[in-house]
């Protein structure tokens, strides 16, 4: 008999410290950066992000994501046998976030690591679990995506201070004997490295580069939603599905104007979105399982519906699963 993965649970975790548009726009003003509610809104759909406080780190985030949807699977950390962290906001530059967080939930000895494709982080780790768990390598995963995205914004760059939050996601995929995941698709190109991305680097001691995210929005727009299409498209392709079958699309929460402009493309009514994107900004790896997680718990998404994830990021990264919740 064929072994799929299934989500059990979902759980996530927003720091409680909320920015408006208003708190970051008056912020903004006392350094001199002039911005607005309504540029933010009418440009982006962002309403409000999460800011992590000083010390408090990806780990911390996904910790409290990890117990919510071991809660929400029924299941305990000692029950995990493959722990992934999708993000590109580590704790450290080593070990993992993964290790750090293992130790702190106390699921010690199951393999752990990182992921590292931005905002794309989720879905890669969410296949890879899936891959490992039909082939027998693991038979419940616990998949975070999270991150401190404050960390590495340029509070004097209005194009992307505005864009982003921090937070975190998390899923249990178990072995199952029914699917759960239906479909997944993958791909990169590294040719597009300099459009998003953090140029700096440590060495000897210090930091080489710049450390802040630099982005090319318009590049970026046009290129994710001609990619989010076509993996939205293979996903369904290989499962033998098409674009009516989605019950709910939860993409990647960058911008809703990219949001719109794929379901436009899919003939999806945006009805079928789940859009977050407005209270949390673009949390990169954590933005899918956030918005999957409050989807679910909001009692929107519901057992036995077909769900398309997908996301694009740095590197250029994206791609999509698939799934039967
Ligand atoms: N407040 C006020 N004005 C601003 C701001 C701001 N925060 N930021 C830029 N502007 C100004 C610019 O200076 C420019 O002014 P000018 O015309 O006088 O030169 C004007 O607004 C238009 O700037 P554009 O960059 O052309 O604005 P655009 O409509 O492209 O929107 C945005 C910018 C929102 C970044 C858009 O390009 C975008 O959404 N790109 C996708 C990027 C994205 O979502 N990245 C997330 C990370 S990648 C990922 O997650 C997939």
């Amino acid at each position: 008999m064929r072994r799929y993965s299934r989500i059990t649970g979902t759980g996530s975790y927003l720091p409680p410290r909320k920015l408006t548009n208003s708190d970051l726009v008056a912020a903004l003003a006392a350094k001199g950066i002039e911005t607005s509610d309504d540029w933010i809104v009418e440009r982006t759909g962002i309403r409000a992000r999460h800011f992590a406080d000083a010390g408090v780190f990806s780990s911390d985030l996904g910790l409290e994501a990890a117990k919510n949807a071991l809660q929400a699977a029924g299941c305990s950390a000692q029950d995990i046998d493959l722990l992934i962290v999708a993000t590109s906001t580590p704790d450290m530059v080593f070990p993992s976030t993964a290790c750090i967080l293992q130790n702190k939930l106390g699921a010690n000895g199951c393999p752990a690591f990182d992921v590292q494709a931005v905002c794309s982080g989720f879905i890669y780790a969410l296949s890879i679990a899936d891959a490992m768990i039909q082939t027998g390598a693991a038979n419940r995963a616990l998949v975070i995506g999270a991150e401190v995205f404050s960390r590495i914004l340029d509070f004097t760059d209005r194009t992307t201070c505005v864009l982003f939050g921090d937070g975190a996601g998390a899923v249990v995929l178990e072995a199952s004997d029914t699917p759960g995941i239906l479909a997944s698709d993958l791909h990169a190109d590294g040719k597009h490295v300099d459009i998003l991305c953090v140029p700096g680097h440590v060495s000897g001691g210090a930091v080489l580069g710049d450390p802040l995210l630099k982005m090319d929005g318009q590049a970026v727009f046009k290129l994710a939603v001609g990619v989010l299409e076509d993996t939205a498209r293979a996903a369904l392709e290989k499962a033998g599905k098409t674009a009516a079958d989605i019950d709910w699309l939860i993409p990647h929460q960058a911008n809703i104007r990219i949001m719109q402009s794929t379901a436009k493309r899919l003939k999806l009514s945006m009805d079928k979105v789940v859009v977050t994107v407005d209270q949390h900004g673009n949390t990169s790896a954590a933005s899918i399982p956030l918005a999957l997680d409050s989807a679910v718990r909001s009692g929107k998404v519901k057992r036995g519906e077909t769900l398309l994830l997908e996301g694009v990021g740095g590197g250029f990264t994206w791609g999509a699963v698939l799934l039967n919740l």
